[in-house]
């Protein structure tokens, strides 16, 4: 799949300092993903779960790049306060829609930082006794993990640095870059920014 060139996204792409990772290889990527989860979970009609809002740019591509029968549901969650938010503790707003007792999931994430919010969600997903319970994450930051937790499908590793695209935000914003990249200073202090504005 093709996008626009950069230019075209005007005051979005203005703010963008360095693209770190391109369209197209985003896309190859998850066309690779896409034929090996449909290989390894083939027969097993498998129930892709994303928790809101993130995901939703890769999931709809990971979709996409399955060849095979697969479901789709989604969480939503908050934080209690920051405080509870650093241990990784998040409050279900929207819970899934179908059980998945006996089913084969997995748990996919646009972007892992901590890992305290996929540990949390893997702990209360494993409760529910599942058949299997494996995570697929398009973009890592190891160098900021507190929380290991084996991924079975990853995109691409990234450094530690604020990152925007591909479902990627800053203050909601960036999200519909179809590349992952890196804002300029100005862009974090901009009252174009500014959700209030
Ligand atoms: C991102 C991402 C994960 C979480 C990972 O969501 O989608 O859910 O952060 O961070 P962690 O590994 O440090 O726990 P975010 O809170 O930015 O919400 P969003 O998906 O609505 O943008």
């Amino acid at each position: 799949m093709s996008w626009h060139p950069l230019q075209a996204y005007g005051d979005l792409a203005a703010d963008v300092r360095e693209v770190l990772i391109s369209a197209d290889q985003i896309h190859q990527r998850v066309l690779e993903l896409g034929q090996a989860i449909s290989h390894d979970y083939a027969g097993l009609n498998p129930l892709l779960v994303g928790v809101l809002k993130g995901v939703v740019i890769f999931m709809a591509d990971l979709l996409r790049a399955i060849t095979i029968p697969v479901e789709v549901d989604f969480l939503a969650v908050s934080s209690y306060t920051a405080a509870l938010r650093e241990q990784g503790v998040v409050r279900l707003v929207k819970d899934l829609e179908v059980p998945i007792t006996g089913r084969h999931v997995l748990f996919v994430e646009d972007v892992i930082d901590t890992g305290l919010t996929l540990n949390y969600l893997l702990r209360t997903l494993r409760a529910r006794q599942p058949a299997s319970l494996e995570v697929c994450v398009l973009f890592d930051k190891p160098d900021r993990r507190l929380v290991d937790t084996p991924l079975k499908y990853l995109g691409f590793e990234l450094p530690d640095r604020y990152i925007v695209g591909c479902g990627l935000d800053f203050r909601e914003r960036y999200r519909n870059l179809p590349f992952v990249g890196l804002l300029k200073p100005a862009a974090f202090n901009s009252s174009a920014t500014d959700p209030q504005r």
